[in-house]
């Protein structure tokens, strides 16, 4: 990622920024309460990329429990992936990478096992950011979206 990239934790004002890429960027868009909730639950998993103190992308995440994949046994924690995006003059510089990476050390600071996320089957520069990072397909969600689209779950092992 480039050096003028800065990384660091969401604060309440950046919100109206967070929802501008939001909208611009993805079709499921929430209200303020939202990502207000994420922040204050998860802060080390909502993080805002800034370039020339613009920012340009963000991540937000849940930490939920659930039974565990894998063979680990029970009830686990798993980091969810609810949103990530770059602005689009942003975007192939490593900036999502760059999120997707900081996201997952703070869940494995809430000790999730694992990290999952739902994307379109049609969105192949997510799918492609999610594979490099070692996400695998486990399985797929038909008509997850309002608009009928199907999604696949991926899902990476957290060490
Ligand atoms: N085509 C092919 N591969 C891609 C593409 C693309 N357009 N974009 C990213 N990748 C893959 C490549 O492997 C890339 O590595 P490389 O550049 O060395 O080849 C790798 O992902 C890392 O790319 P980044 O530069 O870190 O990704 P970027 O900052 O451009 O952001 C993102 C990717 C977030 C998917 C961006 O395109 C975006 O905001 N899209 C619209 C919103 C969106 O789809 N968000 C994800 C929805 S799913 C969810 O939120 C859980
Ligand atoms: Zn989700």
């Amino acid at each position: 990622m480039q050096q003028t990239v800065k990384l660091r934790k969401f604060k309440p004002d950046d919100l109206q920024s967070v929802i501008h890429i939001n909208r611009l960027c993805l079709p499921e868009n929430y209200m303020d309460f939202f990502f207000m909730d994420l922040h204050q639950r998860f802060p080390e998993t909502f993080i805002i990329a800034e370039e020339d103190r613009k920012i340009v992308g963000y991540i937000m995440c849940r930490i939920e429990v659930g039974l565990a994949s894998y063979g680990l046994g029970g009830l686990i924690r798993k980091g969810h992936v609810v949103s990530i995006a770059v602005l689009p003059q942003g975007r192939r510089k490593g900036v999502a990478q760059a999120l997707m990476d900081i996201a997952i050390k703070g869940m494995v600071y809430y000790k999730a096992k694992l990290c999952y996320l739902e994307v379109r089957v049609t969105n192949d520069p997510g799918v492609a950011l999610y594979k490099k990072l070692g996400f695998e397909v486990s399985r797929t969600l038909k008509g997850y979206y309002s608009d009928g689209e199907d999604a696949y779950v991926m899902t990476k092992k957290l060490d």
